[in-house]
């Protein structure tokens, strides 16, 4: 484990206090993702207004965009609580019968990692979402039944990371599935100033507009970083956030102009030097950082496709030009079509 990481633990902790008192309780405070957020509006306000249970939703999308808030977010525009679960939490069958049981009526369920639920308790959710029912076996062997137990018309919301991790059965019962993007500049900006505000952080337009800038396009990440920079400006200056301030604490966090930080240039670096620009192997590729492969496509690999510096191909990740120029080399002579 690097320091890095072992303070990133040491954290976790505090960022959990911190990001729940930064979250958005309604649509309207909820920044960006427009289109989801106006196709939600309507879905609700529909909903609402017939006094119906809403379609199940599925969230998916990169980690820190929002989904958790999101799935919170349309509990209260419903006026319904929202029980909170996590597929890897869920070991036995009953654990989630016992859950279902007792929602009532248009409450919403909200499982985090969906991916991550063990075969036997998507097959309790499968009748609990499409017909409201549980189908339970009692006692075992020639004596075996099974009964049908009345559920009351609930809302799931499933959240992941990676939607092409779930099983088809699954996602075909999702009414409502929406993909969240990575955030535009704008937004973030939007963000960090909100968050500023509530926090009490005196912060300047210029500073605001550069730690949004090295956010990767992320609202958990913004937040953090906004954090780490009024450490900063506590300690070795007066308090308030420049736009030399945030550079300077930018710095020293190892955040470069791009937003990467150092596993994300051990990343790129590895493509480059151990693997002659690519194509590499996913498996390959996180033996020779250390990486986890999840911790890889899920956390990494998402952001630096979009900002254009990897390529996912067939036959694995790929350096683009752009990674090239980023660490001051020349990029090899490509051959497309001989690849
Ligand atoms: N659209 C948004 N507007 C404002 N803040 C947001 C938005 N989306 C996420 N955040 C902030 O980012 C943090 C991480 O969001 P979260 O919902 O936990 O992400 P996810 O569940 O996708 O990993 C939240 O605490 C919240 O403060
Ligand atoms: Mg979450």
């Amino acid at each position: 484990m690097t320091a890095d990481h072992v303070l990133s633990t040491v954290r976790a902790e505090e960022d959990a206090q911190y990001e729940a008192g930064l979250r958005p309780r309604s649509l309207d405070d909820y920044i960006g993702q427009d289109r989801v957020r106006e196709n939600l509006t309507v879905a609700v306000t529909a909903t609402r207004n017939r006094g119906e249970a809403l379609d199940h939703v599925l969230l998916y999308g990169p980690p820190g965009l929002g989904k958790t808030t999101l799935a919170h977010v349309i509990g209260n525009e419903l006026r319904v609580p929202v029980r909170g679960t996590a597929g890897p939490v869920l070991e036995k069958p009953g654990d989630l019968a016992a859950i279902l049981t007792n929602l009532k009526a248009r409450e919403v369920l909200f499982i985090d990692e969906i991916h991550r639920m063990s075969p036997a308790i998507e097959e309790i959710l499968y009748p609990a979402m499409e017909d409201y029912e549980l189908d339970i076996v009692i006692g075992q062997g020639p004596s075996a039944r099974s009964v049908k137990v009345p559920l009351q018309r609930f809302t799931l919301i499933g959240a992941t990371t990676r939607a092409g991790l779930l099983t088809s059965p699954l996602r075909a019962r999702f009414g409502i599935v929406h993909r969240l993007d990575f955030y535009a500049e704008r937004d973030l900006v939007e963000i960090v100033t909100r968050s500023g505000r509530i926090l009490g952080v005196p912060i300047d337009a210029a500073a605001t507009a550069e730690i949004a800038r090295r956010s990767r396009g992320t609202p958990r990440v913004a937040n953090r970083l906004l954090r780490r920079v009024r450490d900063y400006a506590e300690v070795r200056a007066d308090g308030a956030i420049t736009l030399e301030v945030a550079r300077n604490a930018l710095t020293l966090l190892e955040v470069d102009e791009q937003g990467f930080d150092e596993a994300d240039r051990r990343l790129l670096h590895a493509i480059i030097d151990k693997f002659g620009g690519g194509p590499v192997g996913l498996n390959s590729l996180a033996a020779a950082i250390s990486e986890e492969k999840d911790a890889i496509e899920d956390i990494y690999e998402p952001y630096l496709i979009q900002a254009g510096f990897l390529d996912r191909t067939p036959r694995g990740r790929m350096a683009t030009a752009r990674a090239y120029d980023y660490f001051g080399l020349a990029s090899p002579e490509r051959h497309p079509r001989l690849l």
